[in-house]
């Protein structure tokens, strides 16, 4: 079929069929469909969506347009996604959590998208090598119990292209491409179980709970067609996760955390997502798993695990942060109500600890550090955070600091930071 036919088919609203979309990426990928007509489709898919079983088909044709990885153990392998937010560094500790738990890990993460930073950045700041091949990765996991290594050229190049034309054509927020683009980056390894945590509110790409709750069941439903075992988490983001943002420093955080020295949210969620892992994988109830990853976590079982791995890989847990160090006081007194995950981000960026540019070299010395969060009250004058960077204007820094915190009068609600578990 001609593909002007397809997209017209998906224009129309009609539903298409594995065949048409499978041949329509392949095609794409060849160079027989031109970028202009695969940008019109996805304005079709933007507008029509897509059901699950459509969704299924884009992202195993994307998936099958690289290299698939098929790790060689006893056991059943699980994986850990998140949709990215401030401060999340739930990957370092869950998944040597997961490995002392007996349920191996095997995660592929990417680099910072946007405002939010990206997983393998933040190992890359311990120096160790974040690219491994099938090999190696298997390799890691029989010794550890887990990996976390960087998504490689190779996985997935047809989500790269067709998400390079999704940039520039205003069609990134459509939930298919969105779940499609994500699995299949996670999919194409063999594990057996996967939990999402999806991320909503003002430092997450879903800044609704509508929008998280479609995204979290696409993920969810779509894995399942695929044949995995599958949950998900939908955890707020309406203020950074745990006590830093930024590269080294989150690092440092988990480090801290693995030793039980851990924030409530950060042992909340990285807890939350091991129970959902447990009941999915049968390993045993909800319940279990959480009381379980607490124990392990507070303990400090978990800890050598992961400086282990970190110094096997060629890195060190001795990290160095930023020599500039600028303390943040509050302007105000009173009740800390919003905090503005989006503009901390961006704010990292500019201290150097993120990229303006694809090209951009990371200094992942900078970073952000936070003693108060959403219902903490405050003295004017009292500190709420510190600034840790190498370059750059303090007073600008520190005001864009403060204009991210909201202080109030009136205590705000609590905030509920496991907002839905699906299934
Ligand atoms: N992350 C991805 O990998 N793809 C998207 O489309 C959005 C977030």
């Amino acid at each position: 079929m001609l593909f002007k036919e397809i997209i017209k088919r998906k224009r129309d609203g009609f539903e298409l069929s594995d065949g048409e979309i499978k041949e329509s990426i392949k095609r794409y990928l060849k160079g027989e469909i031109s970028d202009y007509q695969m940008a019109a489709f996805l304005m079709a898919i933007y507008f029509k969506g897509m059901t699950d079983s459509e969704t299924l088909h884009l992202t195993d044709a994307m998936l099958r347009s690289g290299e698939t990885i098929n790790i060689n153990i006893n056991g059943i392998i699980v994986d850990k996604h998140s949709t990215g937010g401030i401060g999340d560094k739930v990957s370092f500790i869950i998944a040597p959590v997961l490995a002392e738990l007996g349920l191996p890990a095997v995660l592929l993460s990417g680099r910072a998208l946007g405002f939010t930073g990206g997983t393998a950045d933040k190992m890359e700041s311990t120096g160790i090598k974040v690219t491994l091949n099938k090999q190696e990765i298997e390799d890691v996991v029989k010794r550890f119990g887990f990996s976390i290594s960087c998504q490689t050229e190779k996985i997935a190049p047809a989500d790269r292209k067709i998400y390079a034309l999704r940039d520039a054509t205003s069609t990134v927020e459509s939930i298919p491409l969105i779940v499609s683009s994500i699995l299949s980056k996670k999919l194409c390894v063999n594990t057996q179980g996967i939990v999402f945590d999806v991320k909503v509110g003002s430092g997450a790409f879903m800044k609704t709970m509508n929008e998280a709750e479609k995204l979290a069941e696409g993920l969810v439903n779509v894995s399942k067609l695929y044949g995995k075992k599958a949950g998900a988490a939908i955890t707020d983001m309406n203020q950074p996760l745990g006590r830093s943002a930024g590269n080294a420093i989150e690092i440092i955080e988990s480090l801290n955390a693995l030793s039980g020295d851990i924030s409530n949210d950060l042992l909340e969620v990285v807890t939350t997502l091991t129970g959902i892992l447990f009941k999915i994988t049968e390993k045993g109830s909800f319940e279990e798993g959480k009381e379980k990853a607490e124990n392990i976590i507070l303990s400090g079982k978990a800890l050598n695990r992961f400086c282990e791995w970190i110094e096997y890989l060629g890195g060190t847990t001795k990290l160095s942060i930023g020599k500039r160090r600028i303390l943040v006081k509050s302007d105000k007194e009173g009740y800390i109500t919003e905090i503005d995950g989006e503009a901390l981000g961006f704010l990292i960026i500019e201290t150097g600890g993120g990229r303006k540019r694809k090209e951009d070299k990371i200094d992942y010395s900078a970073g952000l550090k936070f003693f108060k969060k959403i219902g903490n009250y405050v003295k004017k004058g009292e500190p709420i955070g510190e600034i840790i960077c190498n370059i750059g204007d303090s007073t600008a820094f520190i005001n864009k600091f403060l204009s991210a915190f909201k202080i109030e009068e009136n205590k705000p609600e609590r905030l509920n930071l496991i907002k839905e578990i699906i299934p």
